[in-house]
C-alpha cells in the first residue's frame, strides 16, 4: 500500500538549504511514499479571531493536511527555535478547537543548519508543539543534518555517500513508523 505524505518546509527563503534537504528526502523516499509539499507562506498570522469563519486559503491548508497520512516536517533552526512562519502555520491546522488538523496524524521532523548543532534544538522545540498536537512522532532516528556548500544540488542530489543513505535509511524508518500507526490509528477511526 502507499501512503501520501505532505511535507512543510520551515523556510521561506529562496535558496533555502532545508527546501534542497526536502528534495533530497523526496528522491530518496521508498517508493510506497507519495510526497507533496503544504505550503503555508500565503497564510495571514492566525488569531482566533478567524475561528468563527477561516479564510479560504486557512481551509485549503487544512485541507492538505486531511488528505495526507503524515507530515514531515523539514525545518531550519532560528534563534534556537522554529520559524515563526512555521509556528503560525501549526497554529492555523490546530484550530478551531475540537479540530486540531494533527490529532493522530503521524509526524517526523529533520531540519539542516550549517552549524554543527544541525537544528538540534528547533526540533526539540517542534517536538514539544507537535507532542501537545496530539500527533504520534517518529522518535528514533533523528537526523540534525549540517549542511556544508555543495552537500545537496539544487536538484536535491545528496553529494555525500554516507549522508545520503543516512537520509534514504530515515524515509524508510519513516514509511514503516507510518504503516505501523496507520494499524493502529486508521485514518477514518
Ligand atoms: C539563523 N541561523 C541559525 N542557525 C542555527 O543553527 N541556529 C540558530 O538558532 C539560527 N538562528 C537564525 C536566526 C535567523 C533569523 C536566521 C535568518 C538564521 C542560520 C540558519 O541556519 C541559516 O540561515 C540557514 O540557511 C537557514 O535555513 P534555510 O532558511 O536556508 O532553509
Amino acid at each position: 500500500t502507499t501512503h501520501q505524505v505532505g511535507y512543510l518546509i520551515g523556510s521561506l527563503a529562496k535558496h533555502s538549504i532545508n527546501r534542497k534537504l526536502a528534495q533530497a528526502l523526496v528522491q530518496l523516499a521508498p517508493p510506497q511514499l507519495q510526497m507533496r509539499e503544504i505550503s503555508f507562506k500565503d497564510l495571514p498570522l492566525y488569531s482566533y479571531d478567524y475561528d468563527a469563519d477561516y479564510p479560504a486559503v486557512a481551509r485549503t491548508f487544512k485541507e492538505a493536511i486531511a488528505s495526507v497520512d503524515a507530515i514531515l516536517f523539514v525545518t531550519p533552526e532560528y534563534n534556537r527555535s522554529i520559524p515563526g512562519g512555521l509556528k503560525n502555520a501549526i497554529d492555523w491546522a490546530s484550530r478551531p478547537y475540537g479540530k486540531n488538523s494533527f490529532s493522530r496524524k503521524p509526524s517526523a521532523v529533520i531540519g539542516t543548519s550549517p552549524g554543527s548543532i544541525g537544528t538540534a534544538v528547533a526540533q526539540q522545540s517542534l517536538r514539544s508543539v507537535l507532542s501537545f498536537c496530539d500527533s504520534p512522532q517518529m522518535n528514533a532516528p533523528e537526523a540534525y543534518i549540517q549542511f556544508s556548500t555543495g552537500l545537496i544540488t539544487d536538484d536535491g542530489e545528496v553529494t555525500v555517500g554516507s549522508t545520503q543513505e543516512f537520509l534514504r535509511n530515515y524515509m524508510s524508518e519513516f514509511a514503516t513508523f507510518i504503516a505501523r500507526v496507520l494499524q493502529v490509528l486508521p485514518r477514518d477511526a
